[in-house]
């Protein structure tokens, strides 16, 4: 599919390759007036970016701005394949690509916001998706493979998150079953995948997959129910950075997407496994146990030993720490 691009997007695609950008070649070659290229200019220039130069003398990016722009993604994003829609700010991205799902978008399609004045979690829950200092976005997908192995869609993505997070920060991601990431003992990143199921095939119709990372902690902090639990991937700030792990992220899930239902990744999940040996409470539907959590099995169930002694795996659940459990 070809997506042709606004003089705005070409402007900043050739100015993000590091390009002295002439604006009256630029108009010739998109077919538009000088004045359309100078509009462009000087809304780039309103978004944060600052462009030195003039029409005649060509125009230089000196710094790029933290606003999110579908040029910038296209220029990190290795997968040349998808289909990328950029919002300053939205409902929730995974609502929005649902619909579209239903449209019959394609696999491949991504939203990407700055920020969600909705952004749900599991469970029902909300998930706070502040401008500029975090990044959501949600990924399309039409598996091939059937409705049994789509767990492996969350776990998956926790890995590609994990493997993001610990490249570009130093900092060692752990993974709290099934699909939160934390880092320095402060939750990072949630996932949510949401799926609709074809009854006839067996398969399922379409996944969307949802990632929401805190990048920066916000001014003013989390706010006083989420300052104990959550936390941010970086200290202090840094430009391009969201960015950078958004687009690492989607490049490392679908190297590891196009090998599913292969589970070789299993290893990297269960060696960042956060609740190893530690003491949980376990809430699966309307039965709740407790005992110490063994590890993660191949199949990414959560293998407990329950207080009675017996060892069982669970598919699903919300598991929520009671102590450290000293051996
Ligand atoms: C959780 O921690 O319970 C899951 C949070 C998932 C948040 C992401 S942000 C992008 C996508 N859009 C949403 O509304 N939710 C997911």
């Amino acid at each position: 599919m070809v997506v042709k691009m606004s003089v705005k997007e070409s402007l900043l695609k050739a100015l993000l390759e590091g390009e002295t950008v002439s604006g009256t070649e630029l108009a010739d070659s998109l077919k538009v007036s000088r004045n359309a290229v100078w509009k462009a200019v000087d809304s780039l220039r309103k978004d944060g970016y600052t462009i030195q130069g003039q029409t005649n003398s060509g125009y230089k990016l000196t710094k790029a701005s933290e606003n999110l722009s579908k040029p910038q993604f296209e220029k990190y994003i290795k997968h040349n394949n998808l289909d990328i829609h950029v919002y300053d700010t939205i409902g929730s991205t995974n609502t929005s690509l649902k619909e579209w799902a239903l449209k019959g978008k394609n696999e491949g399609t991504v939203i990407i916001s700055q920020e969600q004045t909705e952004g749900r979690g599991r469970l029902g829950r909300r998930f706070l998706s502040p401008q500029s200092t975090g990044i959501y976005f949600s990924i399309l997908l039409r598996p091939r493979f059937s409705a049994e192995h789509s767990l492996c869609i969350t776990t998956a993505a926790a890995v590609a998150v994990s493997d993001a997070i610990e490249e570009l920060s130093g900092e060692k991601a752990y993974i709290k079953w099934v699909n939160d990431i934390f880092v320095k003992d402060k939750k990072v990143c949630g996932i949510l995948t949401e799926a609709s199921i074809d009854f006839e095939s067996g398969g399922l119709d379409y996944a969307v997959l949802g990632i929401g990372i805190n990048v920066f902690e916000p001014d003013g902090g989390f706010g006083e129910e989420l300052n104990n639990i959550a936390g941010a991937v970086f200290d202090k700030r840094e430009d391009g950075i969201r960015q950078k792990i958004c687009a690492k992220v989607i490049d490392n899930f679908f190297d590891i997407y196009e090998n599913l239902p292969n589970n070789d990744y299993i290893v990297k999940y269960q060696n960042r496994s956060y609740l190893n040996n530690k003491e949980v409470k376990l809430s699966v539907g309307r039965e709740t146990v407790s005992g110490v959590v063994v590890g993660v099995d191949d199949s990414a169930r959560l293998m407990v030993k329950l207080e009675n002694g017996e060892l069982r795996a669970f598919n699903s659940g919300e598991a929520s720490i009671i102590k450290r459990y000293n051996k």
